[in-house]
Parts: structure tokens; sequence; C-alpha cells
């Protein structure tokens, strides 16, 4: 998958050793008050600030403190992770030194997808580098007294451990089930102790931001939605990739960059996100308008969506774990529901009562599986009732 756009922030320049050193020479509370300054938000999909994370992760009392970087990249259509840990996996571990100064944490794990075995030698080849140039280990980057280091952990492919509660069940050996939360992982994460868990591209992005500042960082984007974000941009277009483009573009104008101008609907966020039609694509993907963790799926003009519906709703009742009812009996009954509309056969008084218990879904399960399940059935709904009810279903 070709990259393209290479100059913002992620993939702009920076020399990691350099970054750290300068870095570990300030005080922790400095540092996270620039990750708080930035506005950076978590890349992970949910968007929780991470300095606010980071500073309830250091103020928390733990004799042992961890530091997790969720690389399940579980989401279709996501594959911007990937690009990451396979070119840029010292930024990643520099990121990880930098969050583990910041909260007083002394081990950090990798939560790999199993998929992506592949890539474990060339991580381990760079942990090692690493600890040959002190960047991990004892007095890790120069910091007298500071000891950290990280492992790696593959998963086993299951898309409810890249929620990080469940992520943390399945590296303490569980069944990846989500936690009741509160408590949260940063006062009561793997093992009980004070953990903060972030993806991936917030890591980079961190140590991006401390080595050219917060001030720098916030010329991209918009004020509620801060910086670059990369896309993993699939589907009907023409240069499809991984992208970094600023927070606030419009779904048209990305569309443009892409070769996606004759879509009818893009599927933004992936399988939890939302159907965006084309009366829409002059909405901006952010935090505060349409919000994604990187995912976006292109459908032309041909496209069924009812098809598309489907895929989805297959994937979740496949993932759900089961362990709360309105997320193990909705995604089975709306995959079921989607079948009758394939086959014509579903009554408009059972397509309501299927959009009600879609709503229900998204306010009592457990978990973000659950909830966000319905979403794509929902707006697909919304946007292409035409398309879908082209045929008398009964009443
Ligand atoms: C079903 C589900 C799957 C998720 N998968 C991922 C994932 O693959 N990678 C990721 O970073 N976050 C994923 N998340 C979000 C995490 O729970 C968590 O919010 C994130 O790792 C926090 O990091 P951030 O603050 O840097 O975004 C998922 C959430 C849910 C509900
Ligand atoms: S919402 Fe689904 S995935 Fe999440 S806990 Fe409930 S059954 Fe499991």
């Amino acid at each position: 998958m070709t990259r393209r756009k290479t100059d913002l922030v992620l993939f702009s320049e920076l020399t990691v050793e350099k970054a750290l050193k300068r870095a570990l020479g300030r005080e922790r509370a400095e540092l996270i008050g620039e990750i708080r300054d930035s506005g950076l938000k978590g890349r992970g999909g949910a968007g929780f600030p991470t300095g606010t994370k980071w500073n309830l992760a250091g103020a928390a009392q733990g004799e042992r403190k961890f530091v997790v970087c969720n690389a399940d990249e579980g989401e279709p259509g996501t594959f911007k992770d990937r690009v990451l840990l396979t070119e840029y996996a010292e930024h990643l571990f520099g990121g990880m030194v930098l969050a583990a100064y910041c909260i007083g944490a002394g081990e950090g794990i990798v939560y790999l997808r199993g998929e992506y075995e592949y890539l474990m030698r060339g991580l381990k080849e760079t942990l090692a580098s690493m600890r040959e140039r002190h960047l991990l280990g004892k007095d890790c980057a120069g910091k007298k007294g500071f000891e950290f280091d990280i492992h790696i952990h593959l998963g086993a492919g299951a898309y409810v451990c890249g929620e990080e509660t469940a992520l943390i069940e399945s590296l303490e050996g569980h069944r990846g089930e989500p936690r009741n939360r509160p408590p949260f992982p940063v006062t009561t994460g793997y093992l009980g102790c004070p953990t903060a868990v972030n993806n991936v591209e917030t890591f980079i992005t961190a140590l991006h931001i401390v080595e050219k500042g917060a001030a720098w960082f916030k010329k991209f984007g918009t004020s509620k939605s801060t910086g670059t974000k990369l896309f993993s941009v699939s589907g009907d277009c023409a240069r499809p990739g991984v992208y970094e483009f600023p927070m606030g573009i419009t779904v048209a104008n990305l569309l443009k960059e892409v070769g996606g101008e004759e879509a009818k609907a893009v599927q933004v966020g992936g399988a939890s996100g939302r159907c965006v039609a084309r009366h829409e694509f002059g909405s901006t993907i952010a935090f505060e308008d349409v919000s994604t963790g990187g995912s976006i799926i292109v459908f032309g003009p041909t496209r069924n969506m009812l098809q598309v519906a489907k895929n989805f709703m297959e994937f979740f009742a496949e993932e759900s774990c089961g362990q709360c009812t309105p997320c193990r009996y909705g995604t089975e009954t709306l995959l079921e529901g989607i079948k009758l509309l394939e086959q014509k056969k579903c009554p408009m008084k059972y397509l309501r009562e299927l959009v009600s218990l879609g709503e229900t879904m998204q306010i009592a399960s457990k978990c973000g599986l659950g909830q966000s399940a319905p979403n794509a059935f929902i707006s697909i709904l919304q946007n292409f009732k035409h398309e879908i009810l082209a045929h008398p279903q009964g009443e």
C-alpha cells in the first residue's frame, strides 16, 4: 500500500535519540503540560486527551506502573499503525519512553495484533539496538535513575481485545473480555497497577510535540481537534494508501486527494464508524464533527449499500464477546433483519423495531463494540432508504 503526503507531523523529520535526551532533561510536569497545551487527543478512536491521561496515571499511587501500546489495529479498513510499526518503530518506542518518564513507569508492553506477527523480528531488532544505545534499560536515555524497558505481547486475533480493558485482561492471560469502568486503567490497569494505554500513533505524535512544541502542533487542524491524523484509505478510489492530513479536512477534499470524487458514500471510522453520503461530503473529519480512528472506506456509485451493512454486521456478530445481552442478542438480530431486507421480507413495523433495538444497543451495551455495532446499519438505512426499500417489503 503506497504511503502518500509525507511532510506534516508524523512523517516529518525527527531524531529519536536527540528528542528523547532533550525531553528527559525537562521536568515531568512541564512535559505533560506541553502535551496538554497541544490539545493532543488519542488517535485510537475515542479521542481522550493524552495529557490528561498521563497526568492521571502519573498522579495515581502504585509501586509498579505500566505503559501499554495498543497495536491491535483490528478496525476493518485500518492499516496506518502497520506502516508506523514497520517504518517508525524507533519513534514508537521513543514515545513510550517519554510516556513512561512522564507517569513514572518502569515497564512497557506493546500489544501487537496477532496478524502482525511477521513484524516481530524487526521490532525486536529495533528494541535491541535501542538497548545497545542506552535508550532503554538503566539510566534510560541518559536520565540517571530512570529505568524502563519494553517487551512485545502477541494478540490472538480478537477484535474486542483492542478495547483497552479487554486488552489488559488478555495481557494478564484471561479471556479478552471488557471490564466494568470505573475503575479506569490509569488507576487500576495491568495487574491492578496504574497503566497508560495509548495508540501507536498517539505515542509517536507526543514525541514530535515535545521536540517541536505545542504551538507548532496547533498550527495544524482545528481548535478542538489539533494536529494531523493518519488515514488508511481503501475502497473505490484511484489512489488508496496511508495519508497524513490536518484534522478538519472535509470529506470532499479528502476524496479529491485520493481520487474518489465519484463516491456515493464514505465509511468514516471503519465498521464501527458512520456512513457519510454525498449530501454530507461538506462535513469535516474531526472529533467535533465526523470522528475516526483513521479508517476511510470509499464506496463507488455501483456499490450495494445493504451488502455493505450486512458485511459489517456479520463482523460484529462474529466478534461480539457475548458478555452482555444488548450486544450478543442485538448483533445477531440486526444481522437477521438485514437478511430479511435482502429477501424483501422485512415489514416496515419490524424495520422500525430494528432501528429502536440499534438505538438501545448504542446506550446499553457494556463496551464500545456493542455501542457502535449498529452505527453503520442505522446511517446506511438513513442515507440509502430509497435504495434499500426500492421494492415492497410488506407492512
Ligand atoms: C472494540 C474496540 C476495539 C478497539 N480497537 C483499538 C485498536 O485496535 N487500537 C487502538 O489504539 N484503540 C482501539 N480501541 C480504543 C481503545 O479502547 C483505547 O481507547 C485506546 O487504545 C486509547 O488510546 P488513545 O487514547 O491513544 O487513543 C478500541 C476500542 C473498542 C471499543
Ligand atoms: S458490548 Fe459486546 S463486546 Fe462489549 S462487552 Fe458487551 S458483548 Fe462483549
